[in-house]
């Protein structure tokens, strides 16, 4: 796998690529504007999935013959070329997950058996219930106690809040690049060099940022980063775990299982070395080696042009709704991309994502995994539009065209 040459920016273009835009949906043409849960598949990454299953299935790591060879050498392949992608250092920092929650639950299990009772692990007020959990239970388990960083009505993290949290009892923070709620970009880079200076690690849960923005896990000096590749426009049930490897190399294993050990005895088993001591059983193989397609595929554009495009969308979005009457935008950050949360008056989300629906949009209404967040602004959840490159200014207008039937209808 390798970058692929450049092609020009091309909405149009682009959205040929993609064979699950070209659907009806109760007889209208689909706007899908639900990409924050999860993205649409190009041909390029539909292909590699046939392709794998139809001549190469076969399992890695294991078999002596042809197939099972060329299976490893292509699973292999993508996990250098993921490196590459996130300017990792060298590709045992890729771990294979399930997702960005097997990846948090992977951190906090291994990394936190590092840990000793008082203990202090920080996360943001924000963040989707994956990154709250899994630190839950670590702190249940080991006597952590777990901070939340604030933050203000616009949906900002409040960073003079953040800086008295930190102290030399903090050993972690998690936090997430865009909220998957708000849209809000934090401003991760300036966090994690405070992390450092009081000596905690930090993770990132980036399952909204890899597809939005560009991601150089080295120019950010994050300790750990996290995506999920469904939301990159490849496979469900895959994901990545980066990790520094001088940390990884001090975790133990997270699962026991075939593939993560060197030696089996009944009286004692040693490890496999990195990445595989956190790689137990049979992974998702053709989901593995399709993320990296999928990465492949992303390659051919300027993520900048990716970036001003959602930007775009996401302004363009939320100026017309904001001209609403009831309208409350649900994050106003003026650093958000690509997310556009609403409630309009006493109008239940779920009652207009329906009306929506019935135009052939997709939209995901509710608490968005973010109940805390829910809580903060005391409402039961949102109306979320979720831009990805592939979506237009005309799904836009004929969107806000359905919102205000929809209202029309419900008030
Ligand atoms: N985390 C995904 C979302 O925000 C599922 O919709």
């Amino acid at each position: 796998m390798e970058m692929l040459p450049k092609r020009k920016f091309s909405v149009r273009e682009i959205r040929e690529d993609f064979p699950a835009l070209r659907q009806l949906i109760y007889g209208k043409n689909l706007i899908y504007f639900d990409n924050g849960a999860t993205s649409q598949k190009p041909q390029y990454v539909l292909d590699a999935i046939n392709r794998y299953y139809s001549k190469n299935n076969a399992n890695i790591h294991r078999g002596v013959h042809h197939l099972s060879q060329q299976a490893t050498s292509e699973y292999e392949a993508s996990r250098r070329f993921i490196a590459q992608y996130i300017n990792a250092g060298v590709s045992e920092e890729i771990i294979f997950t399930k997702g960005t929650t097997d990846s948090i639950n992977l951190v906090a299990y291994s990394y936190g058996e590092l840990l000793k009772e008082g203990d202090e692990i920080l996360i943001s007020a924000m963040e989707h219930h994956s990154n709250i959990v899994p630190w839950q239970m670590l702190c249940e388990r080991k006597k952590c106690v777990l901070k939340v960083i604030p933050i203000n009505q616009r949906g900002d993290l409040i960073m003079a809040e953040y800086e008295k949290l930190l102290s030399s009892k903090t050993k972690l923070v998690a936090v997430t690049h865009i909220s998957n709620t708000l849209g809000t970009i934090n401003p991760v880079k300036e966090m994690i060099q405070k992390a450092h200076a009081v000596g905690a690690k930090v993770l990132i849960d980036g399952a909204q940022s890899i597809q939005h923005t560009k991601i150089d896990v080295r120019d950010l000096d994050c300790d750990f980063y996290t995506f999920s590749s469904h939301k990159v426009f490849g496979p469900t049930g895959i994901g990545v775990l980066y990790g520094k490897e001088n940390l990884l190399e001090k975790m133990p294993p997270y699962q026991g299982g075939g593939d993560m050990i060197k030696k089996v005895t009944f009286e004692k088993t040693t490890y496999n070395e990195l990445p595989f001591k956190f790689e137990a059983g049979t992974p998702h193989i053709a989901g593995g080696i399709c993320l990296g397609k999928a990465l492949e595929y992303l390659s051919q554009f300027n993520i900048e042009d990716i970036e001003k495009h959602e930007l775009m969308l996401a302004d363009y979005a939320q100026d017309l709704l904001s001209t609403f009457e009831g309208m409350e935008i649900i994050g106003e950050s003026k650093n958000k991309t690509s997310v556009v949360s609403f409630i309009v008056d006493d109008i239940h989300p779920f009652d207009l994502g329906t009306l929506l629906d019935k135009q052939g949009i997709a939209v995901r209404t509710g608490h968005h995994c973010t109940q805390p967040l829910m809580d903060f602004y005391k409402i039961p959840g949102t109306v979320r539009a979720s831009f990805a490159f592939y979506n237009t200014v005309e799904e836009i207008d004929k969107f806000i065209e359905a919102v205000e039937k929809g209202i029309s209808m419900l008030k």
